[in-house]
């Protein structure tokens, strides 16, 4: 098929190339110019594990382009994909007008039937609106047909997701819609539930929200864990046997990071709100999360009455492995906290520090160039990100190059025992 997609972030470029690579003809477009550029030089603007590889291969056997002619891309597609952002607003609802603009040109753009799908995370009801306000620029009346498929990859394995999901939802008001999507879909050979577009619009923000709870729930339980004496991680795993609970997403923590999570949980606060729902639970799992973030410094508060001087090292700042994505990131309200209190600052990460560069700026926090170089003279270190390298540290290297001997082990990565032995004084989440 000729497919367009158009935004270029990491939504689009994974789909863009996922769905060329399966045998399309795709088109990303984006009114970036100079990403447009970057792209067209085998630069890739974001750092997601076999994305390169995808997009040089797809390329080069010219299945996948890129433009920021977003009426050349739109004429010459069957199918186009909005997979621009949908930020939220100062109230927690999401921001609409970048769907907004790509609307107007596509109303403009159409020269011949197209299903237009919304990619982006979106409230309910935006496919309603996302109808009326194409045909409204639609002066040549072409036929066309509005779908939700909303995405489910997460950022760091974003290609597995696609190539493999638990499910695709689709999202139709009409036949004809529901088999090009069928049909695009096809060879994954997944199973795909085939919806009406508001129930599949709410499939999205419901499993954002949900597991954004089992989250909360989790870390709530490791609260009363630390203060019962008992280990989250063997109550996760007592609880996760049960089928009806399930293993994923009850790895206790420093919270939930990402543009998603956060950002997907106000929305649906939001639109509910609007609808005349007033969604409590999710106000209280926000909550949880903005506490559970702050529990190192509370842990550190209660050995030392001040942070004053104190030098911190911190591991991680993405918003979790294998990204190099710090939007919302623990680290960020951490370190704020610590810097705030007038402690010295020492983080390192594998691939986000240019990220984490252009939010400390002015030398508010020293960046290390290694883990080790990190925790050399730290009061205290706290592991904020669960990267596999930080799993397999010499720790006792790192233990001797220290000042004091305090782990915050913020994702639970070390085995207390080992690591006490090792004459740290380890405080884990909820064991
Ligand atoms: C999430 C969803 O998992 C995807 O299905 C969805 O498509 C995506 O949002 C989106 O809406 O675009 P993502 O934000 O990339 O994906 O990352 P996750 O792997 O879900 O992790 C989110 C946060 O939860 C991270 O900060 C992670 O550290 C935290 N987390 C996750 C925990 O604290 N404990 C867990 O057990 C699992």
């Amino acid at each position: 098929m000729k497919i367009a997609v158009i935004g270029a972030g990491y939504v689009g470029l994974v789909t863009g190339s996922c769905f060329a690579d399966l045998g399309n003809d795709v088109v990303c477009i984006d009114n970036d110019t100079e990403k447009i550029k970057k792209l067209n030089s085998g630069v890739i603007p974001i750092y997601e594990p076999g994305l390169d590889n995808l997009v040089s291969i797809n390329t080069l056997e010219g299945r996948l382009t890129f433009t920021d002619n977003i009426e050349q891309g739109i004429s010459n597609s069957e199918v186009i994909f909005i997979a621009v952002g949908t930020p939220p607003k100062d109230d927690g609802s999401a921001d609409l007008s970048a769907i907004e603009n790509v609307a107007k040109h596509i109303g403009a753009s159409l020269n011949s039937y197209k299903l237009i799908v919304e990619k982006s995370t979106v409230p309910v009801r935006t496919g309603e609106w996302l109808r009326g306000t194409i045909e409204k620029y639609n002066r040549n009346k072409v036929e066309f047909d509005v779908a939700s498929n909303p995405e489910f990859l997460r950022e760091g394995s974003a290609i597995q997701d696609f190539i493999n999901p638990d499910r695709v939802v689709i999202g139709v008001n009409n036949e004809k819609a529901a088999q090009v999507l069928l049909k695009l879909y096809e060879p994954l050979n997944a199973p795909i539930l085939v919806t009406d577009i508001n129930s599949a619009e709410i499939i999205k923000h419901a499993s954002n929200a949900f597991l954004s709870m089992k989250i909360s729930f989790i870390n709530a339980i490791a609260n009363v864990c630390d203060l019962a004496g008992a280990d989250v991680k063997k109550v996760a795993k007592g609880m996760g046997l049960d089928n009806r609970i399930g293993e994923g997403f009850l790895n206790a923590g420093i919270g939930f990071g990402g543009f998603c999570f956060p950002k997907d949980l106000d929305a649906l606060i939001a639109i509910s709100n609007k609808l005349g729902y007033d969604f409590n639970l999710l106000k209280e799992v926000r909550n949880i999360n903005d506490k559970q973030k702050l529990t190192p410094i509370v842990k550190l508060k209660k050995l030392w009455p001040s942070l004053k001087d104190k030098e911190i090292a911190i591991l991680g700042l993405a918003f979790k492995p294998n990204t190099d994505d710090m939007r919302l990131a623990p680290a960020i309200d951490i370190i704020n906290v610590l810097l705030s209190e007038g402690s010295k600052v020492k983080a390192y990460d594998p691939v986000a520090l240019e990220n984490a560069k252009k939010i400390f700026r002015n030398g508010a926090i020293t960046f290390s160039e290694t883990p080790y170089d990190a925790c050399l003279n730290a009061d205290a270190l706290i592991i904020v990100t669960e990267w596999n390298q930080f799993k397999y540290l010499d720790l006792l290297k790192v233990k001797n190059s220290m000042k004091d001997n305090i782990l915050i082990d913020g994702r639970n990565i070390y085995d207390p025992h080992k690591v006490n032995k090792l004459g740290f004084r380890y405080f884990g989440v909820g064991r």
